[in-house]
C-alpha cells in the first residue's frame, strides 16, 4: 500500500475569513469538494463541489447533512449521535482525520475537502470497510478477564484511586479509527494491529483487576503488535479524544520489556498531550 501524508491539523484555506464572518454573527458560502466512489458503477473516484450555506458554528457533518437531505441524497457516509460520542463519522476533513461532527466550520475554511479515511476499501464515498480494524480490535481481546471468586462478601472488586488512573485515559476511546488511518506504519503494512487496538489492549493490561495482562502483552509483542510502532505521533494528534496514544504504547512496550504491567510505573502528565 502507497503510503499517502496526512496534513496537520489547523491547515485550512480560508478559516481567517469565516473567523472573521463568526464575529459578524454572518452565514458563508461554504464550497465542500467530497470524494464520491461507488465501486459498483464507478470506474474510479471523482470529487464533486457543492455549495452550501452555512454558519460559522455549524460543524462540518450540518454541512454534510444539507447536501445529502436538499442537494444530492446519493452522498453516502457514516453518522449517530451528532456529539463526538458514537465515533461513526470519522474521515478526512481538510487532509485531517477529524469527527464530522466535532469541527467547526469556522476551524476549517470555506473550502473544505471531504475524504474518507485512509487505509480501508471503500465501500461508498466516505463509508469504508471497517473489519478489518474490529478484527484487530478483537485480537487483544478488548474486555475484563477474571477468573478469581467473588470477593466474600459478595460486592464489587475494589481497586484504589490511583490504580484507576494508571488506565483512565484509555478507557475514552471510541473506536473512530482516527489514529490508525493516520498512522504511517499502518499505511504501509496492513497486518499491524493499529494504535486503537493497543489503546483498548492498554485499558486492560493497566487495570488491576483483571488477570490476562500477560496474555495481551504477549499477542502484542510482535513484529506487527506494538514493535511496528514507530512513534511517529500521528495517532495523538488524531485522536479527537486527546488520548495519549504514543505514551499509552510506549507503557505497552515497557511492560513487554519488563515482563509485566505492574514492573511499569505510569506517571499522568499534568498537560494531556505534554507527554504525548
Ligand atoms: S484512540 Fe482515539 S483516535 Fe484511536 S480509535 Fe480511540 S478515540 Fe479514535
Ligand atoms: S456522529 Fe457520533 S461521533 Fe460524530
Amino acid at each position: 500500500m502507497a503510503a499517502p501524508t496526512q496534513s496537520r491539523p489547523g491547515v485550512a484555506g480560508g478559516a481567517a475569513s469565516v473567523r472573521a464572518a463568526a464575529k459578524a454573527g454572518a452565514h458563508s458560502r461554504i464550497t465542500l469538494r467530497i470524494f464520491r466512489f461507488n465501486p459498483d458503477t464507478d470506474e474510479k473516484p471523482v470529487y464533486r463541489e457543492y455549495t452550501v450555506d452555512a454558519d460559522p458554528t455549524d460543524r462540518v457533518l450540518d454541512a454534510l447533512n444539507q447536501v445529502k437531505w436538499y442537494e444530492d441524497g446519493t452522498l453516502t457516509y457514516r453518522r449517530s449521535c451528532a456529539h463526538g460520542i458514537c465515533g461513526s463519522d470519522a474521515m478526512r476533513i481538510n487532509g485531517v482525520n477529524r469527527l464530522a461532527c466535532k469541527v467547526l466550520i469556522r476551524d476549517v475554511g470555506n473550502s473544505v475537502t471531504i475524504e474518507p479515511l485512509m487505509g480501508f476499501r471503500v465501500i461508498k464515498d466516505m463509508v469504508v470497510d471497517m473489519e478489518p480494524f474490529f478484527a484487530q480490535y478483537r485480537s487483544v481481546m478488548p474486555f475484563l478477564i477474571n477468573d478469581s471468586p467473588v470477593p466474600t462478601d459478595g460486592r464489587e472488586r475494589r481497586q484504589t484511586v490511583s490504580d484507576r488512573e494508571k488506565f483512565d485515559d484509555t478507557t475514552k476511546c471510541i473506536l473512530c479509527a482516527a489514529c490508525t488511518t493516520s498512522c504511517p506504519s499502518f499505511w504501509a503494512d496492513d497486518n499491524f494491529v493499529g494504535p486503537a487496538a493497543i489503546v483498548n489492549a492498554h485499558r486492560f493490561i493497566f487495570d488491576s483487576r483483571d488477570g490476562s495482562g500477560d496474555e495481551r502483552l504477549e499477542i502484542l509483542n510482535d513484529r506487527e503488535g506494538v514493535w511496528r510502532c514507530r512513534t511517529i505521533f500521528n495517532c495523538t494528534e488524531a485522536c479527537p479524544r486527546e488520548i495519549r496514544i504514543t505514551k499509552a504504547i510506549g507503557e505497552v512496550k515497557q511492560a513487554i520489556l519488563k515482563g509485566g504491567a505492574h514492573n511499569v510505573t505510569v506517571r499522568q502528565p499534568a498537560s494531556a498531550h505534554a507527554a504525548g
